[in-house]
Protein backbone atom coordinates (compact mmCIF):
# COMPACT_ATOMS: atom_id res chain seq x y z
CA UNK A 1 0.00 0.00 0.00
CA UNK A 2 0.81 3.73 -0.95
CA UNK A 3 2.83 5.75 1.57
CA UNK A 4 1.58 9.15 2.74
CA UNK A 5 4.53 10.80 1.41
CA UNK A 6 4.61 8.96 -1.86
CA UNK A 7 0.83 10.41 -2.42
CA UNK A 8 2.11 14.34 -1.38
CA UNK A 9 5.41 13.98 -3.77
CA UNK A 10 2.65 12.78 -6.33
CA UNK A 11 0.34 15.74 -5.78
CA UNK A 12 3.18 18.11 -6.17
CA UNK A 13 4.03 19.17 -2.76
CA UNK A 14 6.91 20.87 -2.44
CA UNK A 15 9.45 19.43 -0.02
CA UNK A 16 8.98 22.11 3.22
CA UNK A 17 5.23 21.05 2.50
CA UNK A 18 5.85 17.80 2.97
CA UNK A 19 8.11 17.65 6.05
CA UNK A 20 5.80 19.93 7.73
CA UNK A 21 2.91 17.63 7.28
CA UNK A 22 4.71 15.21 8.45
CA UNK A 23 5.57 17.18 11.54
CA UNK A 24 2.39 18.00 12.27
CA UNK A 25 1.31 14.52 12.03
CA UNK A 26 3.59 12.87 14.74
CA UNK A 27 1.95 15.33 16.85
CA UNK A 28 -1.38 13.65 16.28
CA UNK A 29 -0.19 10.10 16.44
CA UNK A 30 1.10 11.07 19.95
CA UNK A 31 -2.73 12.53 20.62
CA UNK A 32 -3.81 9.16 19.23
CA UNK A 33 -2.12 7.70 21.49
CA UNK A 34 -2.90 9.86 24.54
CA UNK A 35 -6.92 9.78 23.56
CA UNK A 36 -6.69 5.60 23.31
CA UNK A 37 -5.04 5.29 27.35
CA UNK A 38 -8.62 7.59 27.86
CA UNK A 39 -9.39 6.85 31.70
CA UNK A 40 -6.22 4.80 32.65
CA UNK A 41 -4.21 7.73 32.04
CA UNK A 42 -6.21 10.30 33.80
CA UNK A 43 -6.89 12.39 31.08
CA UNK A 44 -10.67 12.46 31.01
CA UNK A 45 -12.76 14.92 32.06
CA UNK A 46 -12.83 18.62 32.00
CA UNK A 47 -10.45 21.97 33.27
CA UNK A 48 -11.44 24.56 35.28
CA UNK A 49 -10.79 26.87 32.52
CA UNK A 50 -13.08 28.11 29.83
CA UNK A 51 -11.53 28.54 26.20
CA UNK A 52 -11.63 32.21 24.36
CA UNK A 53 -14.57 30.88 22.74
CA UNK A 54 -16.66 30.35 26.11
CA UNK A 55 -16.22 26.45 26.32
CA UNK A 56 -14.90 25.12 29.07
CA UNK A 57 -12.14 23.07 28.14
CA UNK A 58 -11.55 19.12 28.23
CA UNK A 59 -8.22 18.02 29.66
CA UNK A 60 -7.65 16.34 26.37
CA UNK A 61 -8.22 19.64 24.72
CA UNK A 62 -5.53 21.41 26.57
CA UNK A 63 -3.24 18.37 26.21
CA UNK A 64 -3.89 17.99 22.94
CA UNK A 65 -2.91 21.74 22.12
CA UNK A 66 -0.28 22.14 23.71
CA UNK A 67 1.44 18.80 22.13
CA UNK A 68 0.38 20.92 18.38
CA UNK A 69 1.84 23.59 19.80
CA UNK A 70 5.21 22.55 21.28
CA UNK A 71 5.89 20.18 17.97
CA UNK A 72 5.26 22.82 15.56
CA UNK A 73 6.95 25.46 16.73
CA UNK A 74 10.60 23.42 17.63
CA UNK A 75 9.88 22.75 13.74
CA UNK A 76 11.19 25.71 11.90
CA UNK A 77 8.63 25.28 9.18
CA UNK A 78 6.02 27.92 10.90
CA UNK A 79 6.15 31.10 11.59
CA UNK A 80 2.85 31.29 13.50
CA UNK A 81 -0.43 28.92 15.08
CA UNK A 82 -3.58 30.00 15.38
CA UNK A 83 -5.50 27.59 17.28
CA UNK A 84 -9.49 27.20 19.04
CA UNK A 85 -7.59 26.74 22.37
CA UNK A 86 -5.47 29.80 22.06
CA UNK A 87 -6.79 33.46 23.00
CA UNK A 88 -4.26 34.83 20.98
CA UNK A 89 -2.00 33.57 17.29
CA UNK A 90 1.12 32.01 19.09
CA UNK A 91 4.68 33.11 17.03
CA UNK A 92 7.09 30.51 16.25
CA UNK A 93 10.20 30.78 13.96
CA UNK A 94 10.55 34.14 12.10
CA UNK A 95 11.68 32.20 9.65
CA UNK A 96 8.96 30.05 8.92
CA UNK A 97 7.18 29.86 5.91
CA UNK A 98 3.83 28.65 6.94
CA UNK A 99 0.87 29.24 8.68
CA UNK A 100 -1.37 26.40 10.72
CA UNK A 101 -4.57 26.98 12.13
CA UNK A 102 -6.27 23.90 14.12
CA UNK A 103 -8.86 22.54 16.00
CA UNK A 104 -6.82 20.44 17.99
CA UNK A 105 -9.54 17.93 19.38
CA UNK A 106 -12.99 18.71 17.54
CA UNK A 107 -15.86 17.06 19.45
CA UNK A 108 -14.28 16.53 22.50
CA UNK A 109 -17.24 16.17 24.75
CA UNK A 110 -16.86 12.46 22.91
CA UNK A 111 -14.43 11.73 25.01
CA UNK A 112 -16.72 10.90 27.93
CA UNK A 113 -18.61 8.32 25.91
CA UNK A 114 -15.45 6.95 23.69
CA UNK A 115 -17.09 8.24 20.60
CA UNK A 116 -15.21 9.87 17.50
CA UNK A 117 -12.48 12.83 17.79
CA UNK A 118 -10.62 14.44 15.65
CA UNK A 119 -7.86 16.84 15.22
CA UNK A 120 -8.85 19.13 12.14
CA UNK A 121 -6.06 21.23 10.67
CA UNK A 122 -5.16 23.91 7.56
CA UNK A 123 -1.93 25.60 6.36
CA UNK A 124 -1.26 28.34 4.11
CA UNK A 125 1.88 30.30 3.03
CA UNK A 126 2.80 33.16 6.01
CA UNK A 127 3.07 36.32 3.89
CA UNK A 128 6.38 37.77 3.65
CA UNK A 129 5.85 41.07 6.01
CA UNK A 130 4.80 39.46 8.61
CA UNK A 131 5.61 39.67 12.44
CA UNK A 132 4.85 36.56 14.23
CA UNK A 133 2.25 37.50 16.07
CA UNK A 134 0.46 39.34 14.09
CA UNK A 135 -3.29 38.05 13.47
CA UNK A 136 -3.75 39.79 10.32
CA UNK A 137 -1.64 37.29 8.11
CA UNK A 138 -4.30 34.56 9.05
CA UNK A 139 -6.99 37.05 7.77
CA UNK A 140 -6.72 35.33 4.16
CA UNK A 141 -9.99 33.64 2.93
CA UNK A 142 -9.96 29.78 2.49
CA UNK A 143 -9.17 29.49 -0.79
CA UNK A 144 -5.32 30.38 -0.04
CA UNK A 145 -4.71 27.35 1.58
CA UNK A 146 -2.27 25.09 0.57
CA UNK A 147 -3.12 22.16 2.65
CA UNK A 148 -5.77 20.86 4.65
CA UNK A 149 -7.20 17.56 6.53
CA UNK A 150 -8.06 16.23 9.80
CA UNK A 151 -7.26 12.75 12.23
CA UNK A 152 -10.13 10.95 13.05
CA UNK A 153 -9.45 9.17 16.46
CA UNK A 154 -12.00 6.15 16.17
CA UNK A 155 -11.65 2.28 15.57
CA UNK A 156 -9.09 3.02 13.41
CA UNK A 157 -6.80 6.41 13.45
CA UNK A 158 -7.32 7.76 9.78
CA UNK A 159 -6.07 11.12 8.23
CA UNK A 160 -8.33 12.65 5.29
CA UNK A 161 -6.04 14.81 3.70
CA UNK A 162 -5.66 17.17 0.82
CA UNK A 163 -2.89 18.98 -0.91
CA UNK A 164 -5.06 20.53 -3.97
CA UNK A 165 -4.85 17.37 -5.43
CA UNK A 166 -7.69 15.30 -4.70
CA UNK A 167 -8.70 14.49 -1.21
CA UNK A 168 -7.38 10.63 -0.21
CA UNK A 169 -7.88 9.03 3.02
CA UNK A 170 -4.94 6.99 4.88
CA UNK A 171 -4.70 4.85 7.51
CA UNK A 172 -2.18 4.90 10.69
CA UNK A 173 -0.67 1.39 10.31
CA UNK A 174 -0.21 1.12 14.69
CA UNK A 175 2.49 -1.55 14.16
CA UNK A 176 5.12 0.93 12.62
CA UNK A 177 3.79 3.96 12.65
CA UNK A 178 3.33 4.94 9.11
CA UNK A 179 -0.08 6.36 6.96
CA UNK A 180 -1.17 3.89 4.33
CA UNK A 181 -3.31 5.26 1.60
CA UNK A 182 -6.32 3.45 2.08
CA UNK A 183 -8.80 5.54 -0.23
CA UNK A 184 -7.58 7.07 -2.84
CA UNK A 185 -9.37 10.10 -4.69
CA UNK A 186 -12.50 10.41 -2.51
CA UNK A 187 -15.64 11.15 -4.16
CA UNK A 188 -18.31 12.81 -2.46
CA UNK A 189 -21.83 10.83 -4.05
CA UNK A 190 -23.50 13.70 -5.90
CA UNK A 191 -26.64 12.63 -4.61
CA UNK A 192 -27.84 11.37 -1.15
CA UNK A 193 -31.40 10.39 1.07
CA UNK A 194 -28.77 10.94 4.63
CA UNK A 195 -28.85 14.78 6.11
CA UNK A 196 -26.90 15.69 9.63
CA UNK A 197 -28.00 18.67 11.74
CA UNK A 198 -29.03 19.00 16.03
CA UNK A 199 -32.68 19.11 15.13
CA UNK A 200 -32.82 20.23 18.46
CA UNK A 201 -32.29 23.46 18.29
CA UNK A 202 -34.96 23.83 15.21
CA UNK A 203 -36.77 26.48 16.93
CA UNK A 204 -33.96 28.69 16.36
CA UNK A 205 -33.15 27.74 12.98
CA UNK A 206 -33.97 30.58 10.01
CA UNK A 207 -37.37 30.15 7.73
CA UNK A 208 -35.16 28.35 4.67
CA UNK A 209 -33.35 25.79 7.08
CA UNK A 210 -36.81 25.36 8.92
CA UNK A 211 -38.36 24.74 5.35
CA UNK A 212 -35.79 22.33 4.15
CA UNK A 213 -35.42 20.12 6.55
CA UNK A 214 -39.39 19.70 7.14
CA UNK A 215 -39.70 18.76 3.20
CA UNK A 216 -36.51 15.98 3.93
CA UNK A 217 -38.66 14.97 7.03
CA UNK A 218 -41.88 14.54 4.62
CA UNK A 219 -40.53 11.97 2.61
CA UNK A 220 -41.80 10.59 -0.61
CA UNK A 221 -45.35 12.01 -0.17
CA UNK A 222 -43.14 15.36 0.47
CA UNK A 223 -41.68 17.62 -2.83
CA UNK A 224 -38.61 15.74 -2.65
CA UNK A 225 -40.51 12.24 -3.18
CA UNK A 226 -37.37 10.18 -1.11
CA UNK A 227 -37.03 9.01 2.19
CA UNK A 228 -34.39 10.14 3.98
CA UNK A 229 -32.22 9.54 7.07
CA UNK A 230 -30.84 11.37 9.63
CA UNK A 231 -27.15 10.82 11.67
CA UNK A 232 -25.40 13.36 14.15
CA UNK A 233 -22.05 12.37 15.61
CA UNK A 234 -22.11 15.71 17.42
CA UNK A 235 -18.14 15.95 16.38
CA UNK A 236 -17.85 17.43 12.98
CA UNK A 237 -15.12 15.12 11.62
CA UNK A 238 -16.85 12.28 12.18
CA UNK A 239 -19.44 13.74 10.22
CA UNK A 240 -17.39 15.00 7.60
CA UNK A 241 -15.36 11.46 7.16
CA UNK A 242 -19.08 9.68 6.91
CA UNK A 243 -19.83 12.35 3.60
CA UNK A 244 -16.48 11.51 2.73
CA UNK A 245 -17.38 7.99 2.57
CA UNK A 246 -20.52 7.48 1.59
CA UNK A 247 -22.01 11.14 1.15
CA UNK A 248 -24.70 13.31 2.46
CA UNK A 249 -25.69 16.81 3.96
CA UNK A 250 -23.96 18.35 6.66
CA UNK A 251 -25.15 21.30 8.45
CA UNK A 252 -24.75 23.91 11.29
CA UNK A 253 -26.56 26.92 10.24
CA UNK A 254 -27.23 30.29 11.89
CA UNK A 255 -29.45 30.23 14.41
CA UNK A 256 -31.07 32.50 17.00
CA UNK A 257 -29.96 30.92 20.40
CA UNK A 258 -26.72 33.81 20.26
CA UNK A 259 -28.17 36.27 17.62
CA UNK A 260 -24.77 37.90 17.29
CA UNK A 261 -23.02 35.22 16.84
CA UNK A 262 -22.87 33.86 12.73
CA UNK A 263 -23.29 30.09 13.64
CA UNK A 264 -21.73 27.99 16.00
CA UNK A 265 -18.75 26.28 13.84
CA UNK A 266 -15.32 28.17 13.45
CA UNK A 267 -14.21 29.34 10.12
CA UNK A 268 -10.46 29.05 10.54
CA UNK A 269 -9.96 25.60 12.40
CA UNK A 270 -13.52 23.70 11.46
CA UNK A 271 -15.33 25.11 8.38
CA UNK A 272 -12.19 26.09 5.91
CA UNK A 273 -10.13 22.94 6.59
CA UNK A 274 -13.51 20.92 5.58
CA UNK A 275 -14.80 22.58 3.08
CA UNK A 276 -11.59 22.29 1.09
CA UNK A 277 -11.77 18.67 1.78
CA UNK A 278 -15.28 18.00 0.63
CA UNK A 279 -14.56 19.94 -2.52
CA UNK A 280 -11.63 18.23 -3.42
CA UNK A 281 -13.87 15.16 -3.63
CA UNK A 282 -16.35 17.12 -6.06
CA UNK A 283 -18.76 17.83 -3.14
CA UNK A 284 -19.80 22.22 -2.24
CA UNK A 285 -19.19 24.15 0.94
CA UNK A 286 -21.27 26.95 1.71
CA UNK A 287 -22.45 29.30 4.31
CA UNK A 288 -26.13 29.79 2.95
CA UNK A 289 -24.74 33.20 1.37
CA UNK A 290 -21.64 31.83 -0.90
CA UNK A 291 -18.67 29.81 -1.14
CA UNK A 292 -17.51 29.49 2.46
CA UNK A 293 -14.03 29.48 1.18
CA UNK A 294 -14.29 32.89 -0.37
CA UNK A 295 -15.34 34.15 3.10
CA UNK A 296 -12.74 37.24 3.75
CA UNK A 297 -12.10 36.21 7.89
CA UNK A 298 -12.55 39.62 10.12
CA UNK A 299 -10.84 37.76 13.00
CA UNK A 300 -9.29 34.62 14.12
CA UNK A 301 -12.14 32.68 15.78
CA UNK A 302 -14.42 33.90 13.83
CA UNK A 303 -17.26 31.65 13.35
CA UNK A 304 -19.69 30.76 10.08
CA UNK A 305 -22.61 29.19 9.33
CA UNK A 306 -22.07 25.71 7.41
CA UNK A 307 -24.03 23.78 4.79
CA UNK A 308 -21.40 21.07 3.07
CA UNK A 309 -21.51 17.69 1.33
CA UNK A 310 -22.77 15.87 -1.56
CA UNK A 311 -23.51 18.51 -4.33
CA UNK A 312 -27.05 17.18 -5.85
CA UNK A 313 -28.47 17.74 -1.92
CA UNK A 314 -26.53 21.01 -1.10
CA UNK A 315 -27.77 22.56 -4.54
CA UNK A 316 -30.96 21.76 -3.43
CA UNK A 317 -30.83 23.20 0.14
CA UNK A 318 -29.31 26.62 -1.07
CA UNK A 319 -32.43 27.03 -3.35
CA UNK A 320 -34.06 27.34 -0.13
CA UNK A 321 -32.17 30.66 0.38
CA UNK A 322 -32.69 32.17 -2.55
O1 LIG B 1 -16.48 21.83 17.64
C1 LIG B 1 -17.81 22.11 17.60
C2 LIG B 1 -18.64 20.85 17.55
O2 LIG B 1 -18.33 19.98 18.61
C3 LIG B 1 -18.56 20.09 16.21
O3 LIG B 1 -17.52 19.17 16.20
C4 LIG B 1 -19.91 19.43 16.14
O4 LIG B 1 -20.32 19.23 14.82
C5 LIG B 1 -20.80 20.40 16.87
O5 LIG B 1 -19.99 21.25 17.64
C6 LIG B 1 -21.77 19.71 17.78
O6 LIG B 1 -22.69 20.63 18.20
P1 LIG B 1 -23.88 20.30 19.20
O7 LIG B 1 -23.32 20.46 20.56
O8 LIG B 1 -24.92 21.30 18.86
O9 LIG B 1 -24.33 18.89 18.92
MN1 LIG C 1 -14.44 21.59 17.01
Amino acid sequence: MKRLNSQMQQDGAPLELILLIRTLLAGCKEISFRVSQGALAGVLGSTLSENVQGETQKKLDVISNQILKDILKESGYVKAISSEEEDDVVPCDPEGKYLVSFDPLDGSSNTEINSLIGTIFSIAHAPQWMEPNDPAAFLQPGSQMVAAGYVLYGPSTMLAMTTGKGTHIYTLDKTHGGFLLTHPNVQVPELTAEFSINASNQRHWEPPVKQYISDLLAGEEGPRGKNYNMRWVAAMVGDVHRLLCRGGIFMYPYDKREPDKPGKLRLLYEANPMAFLIEQAGGLASTGAGRIMEVMPEEIHQRVPVILGSKDEVEACLSYYD
